[in-house]
C-alpha cells in the first residue's frame, strides 16, 4: 500500500512515497533555508507564500521519482500541526484538493508523531514497546513514552527555549548565520574535547529540559562578561556537550524509570553527531535514529506515519482544519 505524506508545517515543502509505512520510493525536500538566512530565521509569512509555487512540483517529482502516478496510492496523508498557521494551511488545502479530485482518503498527521515513525523507515528493526522518544526539533523537546502506536504519554519537554532553538541562537551570538545547527556542529568537531564547562540546568521536574539560562552564559561569555574569551570552537563544543549531556542523562534516566525497551532519537538536532554518537554510547537500550535527512523535516516521516494512522481508520473530513498547537501525548 502507497501513502502520498506531504509536510509543510515550516520551512521545508515536502512529499514523499512510502510504501506499507517502512520502504521509502522517494522522497523530495524543497528547502527555503536561504530565503530566510538573511533575516536569521523563519520568517512566518514568507515560508507560507513559499510554499504556494513549490507544492505541485515537489509533489509531482515525488510520485515521478517513486515511478508512480496518483491512481497508485492509497491515501494522502498531511501535517496538520503543529507548526506555522500559515505554513500548514497551504498543505492542508492542496491535500485536501487532492483527495477530493482523485477519491482519496485525507489521513491527518500529527508532525511530531511523523518525527517518531522516521525511525523505521527502511529499517529492519521492528518498533518494540514501550519505547522511550526524545523528539527534539527546532520548536520542541518532548521525552515521550510510547506505549504502542498512537499511544503516548509525554513525560517532559522544555520550559523555555526547544533544543534546536537554543542551538539557532547561540549560533547567531557566534556569528555563524541560520540554520544554527548544522554550523555549531561543524565548528565544535575542531574542538573535540573542550576544556570549557558550562552548567546543566537543574529543574523541579526531572524529565523537563531548559536550555534559556545556558544561552545567557554563552551571551555573557561572548561579551567579554565571565573574563578572557575562548575561541569560538571552542564555546561552540561546551555549548553542545552541555545540551548532548542534559539530553542523553534524562532520556536514559526515564527509560530506565519507565522500563523502556527501545529509545528513538528524531526531530531535526538528532542530526547532531555528538548527540546521536553519545546516545548510542551510554544507552544500554536499542537506540534507533534515522538518517540526518530523515531527522529533519520530511514528507516520508508523514507517509509512514500516515500508514499506521489509515489502518487505525483515521480518515478526516475535508472541513478538518490546521492545529499550530498541537501537541503529543
Ligand atoms: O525538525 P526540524 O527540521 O524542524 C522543526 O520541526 O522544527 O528541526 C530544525 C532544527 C533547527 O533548529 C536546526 O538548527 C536543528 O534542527 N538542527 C540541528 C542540526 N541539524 C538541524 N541541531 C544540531 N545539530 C545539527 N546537526
Ligand atoms: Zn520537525
Amino acid at each position: 500500500m502507497k501513502i502520498l505524506g506531504i509536510e509543510t508545517s515550516c520551512d521545508e515543502t515536502a512529499a514523499a512515497v512510502v510504501e506499507d509505512g517502512r520502504r521509502m520510493l522517494s522522497s523530495v525536500v524543497s528547502s527555503q533555508v536561504e530565503l530566510h538566512a538573511r533575516y536569521g530565521g523563519v520568517v512566518p509569512e514568507i515560508a507560507a507564500r513559499q510554499h504556494v509555487p513549490a507544492m505541485i512540483p515537489v509533489v509531482q517529482e515525488a510520485l515521478d521519482r517513486a515511478s508512480c502516478r496518483l491512481s497508485d496510492v492509497a491515501a494522502v496523508a498531511v501535517t496538520y500541526g503543529p507548526g506555522l498557521a500559515g505554513a500548514l494551511l497551504v498543505g492542508l488545502n492542496f491535500a485536501k484538493a487532492l483527495a477530493y479530485a482523485c477519491s482519496l482518503p485525507l489521513v491527518p498527521v500529527n508532525h511530531l508523531e511523523g518525527h517518531i515513525y522516521a525511525a523505521w523507515i527502511d529499517r529492519e528493526e521492528e518498533p518494540d514497546f514501550p519505547a522511550l522518544v526524545l523528539i527534539v526539533s527546532g520548536g520542541h523537546s518532548d521525552l515521550v513514552l510510547m506505549e504502542d502506536h498512537g499511544r503516548y504519554q509525554r513525560l517532559g519537554q522544555t520550559v523555555d527555549d526547544a533544543a534546536g532553538e537554543a542551538f539557532d541562537k547561540v549560533a547567531r551570538l557566534l556569528g555563524l548565520g541560520f540554520p544554527g545547527g548544522p554550523a555549531i556542529d561543524r565548528l565544535a568537531g575542531a574542538a573535540p574535547s573542550p576544556r570549557l564547562r558550562l552548567p546543566r540546568a537543574r529543574l523541579d521536574r526531572p524529565y523537563d529540559f531548559s536550555f534559556s539560562g545556558l544561552k545567557t552564559k554563552v551571551q555573557r561569555i561572548v561579551r567579554g562578561e565571565e573574563g578572557e574569551k575562548p575561541e569560538a570552537a571552542e564555546l561552540a563544543a561546551a555549548f553542545q556537550e552541555s545540551v548532548v549531556d542534559s539530553l542523553v542523562t534524562k532520556a536514559l534516566q526515564a527509560a530506565a524509570d519507565r522500563g523502556a525497551r527501545q529509545i528513538i532519537l528524531s526531530g531535526g538536532v538528532a542530526a547532531n553527531s555528538l548527540l546521536r554518537a553519545v546516545l548510542v554510547q551510554r544507552s544500554p537500550l536499542p537506540v534507533l535514529v534515522p538518517p540526518p535527512a530523515l531527522c529533519t523535516d520530511n514528507g516520508a516521516m508523514i507517509a509512514a506515519c500516515g500508514h499506521r494512522r489509515l489502518l487505525a481508520g483515521d480518515i478526516a473530513r475535508l472541513d478538518i482544519d490546521v492545529q499550530p498547537g498541537l501537541r503529543i501525548g
